[in-house]
């Protein structure tokens, strides 16, 4: 297990606050140029494929469910980054963020290989994730946001850093890599699935570590500390029925696996993020 996966496990991933907000994006746009190089083209599928095809019908049907939900969200948010780059407040911030969208693109990369290279088929439609589908009226906000005065500016991060790097990143994604490890990885299945996990939560463990340590430093201000709670609450209920939805593929419903524990999951690392912000247990 690497440093960093360590740290997303044990929920340390954020950058001291000793240092500048500027020095800290500048060290993880290096850290992202010199050890983000992974490239989700050279990772090996070739026992995936063998994996998938002799794995139990219901365990074949969740999985094309479950990485349907991880291609969908890396590749909106990826297509839906540009604002959160531009409300950056100095080159140094706005260098690190933009590793954040290539990486993200990468992220969708791997998984639009998966789907050709081991189900052999697209997609399924239809897996819903209303917190991802809220990301449409948040660009929408950070774009008019860009023609305000330098308060709304700050607002607008503060509500797109929750949004995305608090609660899409640091609760969604964090819930889907245990959810994988449960079900499959720690039965030794899909080994180029969980080498693509463990390299996307390298990156993620920057984007998520940089996100969580502007909310610390942005809940210091009363005002947006509400407005960083408010957010969490608004979606709450959304985050919950994540796990909770049909799991349809072609017209035939599959079981949800009982490892799946979404809610529980999700409560957990949700409770954990508002701790790493606010620095005290959250009442759900
Ligand atoms: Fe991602
Ligand atoms: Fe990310």
């Amino acid at each position: 297990m690497s440093l960093n996966e360590k740290q997303v496990e044990s929920g340390d991933l954020i950058p001291s606050l000793d240092r500048s907000t500027d020095e800290v994006a500048w060290d993880l746009y290096r850290k992202a140029i010199r050890f983000g190089t992974w490239d989700p083209a050279a990772i090996d599928l070739s026992q995936d494929k063998a994996d998938f095809e002799s794995l139990d019908p219901d365990l074949q049907g969740y999985l094309i469910h479950f990485c349907t939900g991880f291609l969908d969200a890396e590749e909106n948010v990826a297509l839906k980054f540009c604002p959160w780059i531009m409300l950056g407040s100095s080159t140094e911030q706005q260098a690190f963020l933009s590793t954040q969208l290539l990486e993200e693109f990468k992220h969708t990369e791997f998984f639009m290989r998966y789907f050709k290279e081991v189900f052999g088929k697209e997609r399924i439609p239809g897996v819903k994730n209303i917190v991802q589908q809220k990301l449409d009226d948040r660009v929408k906000k950070m774009l008019a946001a860009l023609e305000q005065g330098p308060g709304d500016r700050e607002a607008a991060l503060v509500e797109g850093l929750t949004h995305y790097q608090g609660i899409i990143e640091g609760v969604q994604a964090m819930t889907g890599y245990e959810v994988f490890e449960a079900v499959y990885g720690s039965k030794g299945l899909l080994p180029g699935l969980a080498e693509g996990f463990a390299r996307i939560k390298e990156d993620e463990g920057r984007h998520v570590g940089f996100g969580l340590r502007m909310l610390k430093l942005f809940a210091r201000n009363p005002v947006h500390a509400k407005r960083i709670r408010a957010v969490y609450d608004d979606y709450l209920p959304y985050i919950l029925i994540r796990y909770d939805q049909p799991v349809v593929v072609n017209g035939k419903e599959y079981p949800t696996p009982p490892e799946v524990r979404g809610r529980e999951r999700l409560t957990k690392m949700f409770e954990r993020r508002l701790k790493d912000i606010f620095g005290k247990p959250a009442a759900v």
